[in-house]
């Protein structure tokens, strides 16, 4: 898979690799392409079933840096597999890129982020009790996570957001299998637990990008009050009506992000 990359953009090296979760697929448009690469033509990139993923791999650069950019992910419960994105990381470690910047859709645990508004994630708990190292062999299978997302990284992202004029708040994640949302008990023990943000992607990525050297930085757009905080239901058109209605703001900020991050 990374001799495909080769084949397609001879000598590029990109710096970071940017997974672009629902709804903010239009980042692409702040990319100066390469080459573009769909996931179909790459062997073991995952085939999305999702809308608002469209399946494609974006080579080019924002401002100086080289970037690996993924218009949408596969998810734990596409199919029940929580490795689903084993070697898309490995080949994007493989071609050179040191940084995985994550992207999502998340669901706000607290009243003062409201839909619209963003968080960087400091640390993750995983509820679903699934991993994408689950069957590996060998010591490389036991990841430190500890700091697991980047604090100097992070920092960084935070001065991008002040560059950008975007509030960007400090948060848990909690990953959740989904498909079906969560239930307002389920979001209250989450509450309890410190998650602050609640969302059905990125944790399996951050392991795998950690396993494989990458530092990780992920960045979650609130959509909605998760459930049971404020009254009223959840739904998948809701989460990408907002994500791209809040698109020009993550843009922005991912935007300042990439040009001064790896000066
Ligand atoms: N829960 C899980 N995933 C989500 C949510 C949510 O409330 N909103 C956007 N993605």
């Amino acid at each position: 898979m990374s001799d495909v990359v080769a084949a397609r953009a001879p000598g590029f090296r990109p710096k970071v690799a940017v997974i672009l979760g629902s709804g903010l697929g239009g980042f692409v448009e702040e990319v100066t392409p390469v080459a573009e690469i769909p996931y179909a033509d790459l062997p073991g990139f995952p085939q999305t079933t999702v809308g608002g993923h469209a399946g494609r791999l974006v080579l080019g650069h924002v401002g100086p840096t080289p970037v690996a950019v993924l218009q949408g992910r596969a998810h734990y419960y596409e199919r029940g597999r929580p490795d689903e994105m084993k070697q898309a990381i490995r080949t994007l470690a493989a071609v050179g890129c040191e940084t995985l910047l994550q992207t999502n859709a998340a669901g706000s645990l607290r009243l003062d982020m409201t839909p619209g508004s963003v968080m960087a994630v400091s640390d993750h708990i995983n509820f679903t009790g699934v991993n994408p190292l689950f069957g590996e062999t060998g010591d490389s299978r036991f990841v430190d996570m500890v700091d697991a997302y980047d604090p100097a990284l992070r920092r960084r992202l935070l001065e991008a957001a002040r560059r950008a004029n975007v509030r960007c708040h400090e948060g848990v994640y909690i990953f959740f299998s989904g498909p079906s949302f969560e239930t307002p008990a389920e979001i209250a023990a989450a509450r309890v637990l410190g998650a602050d943000a609640v969302g059905m992607s990125t944790v399996p990525e951050t392991v795998l990008a950690r396993q494989a050297g990458m530092k990780v930085v992920a960045l979650s757009l609130m959509t909605n009050f998760a459930a049971g905080l404020v009254p009223g239901a959840l739904g998948h058109d809701h989460t990408i009506a907002v994500a791209s209605a809040a698109s020009g703001d993550v843009r922005r900020l991912l935007r300042s992000f990439l040009e001064e991050c790896c000066a």
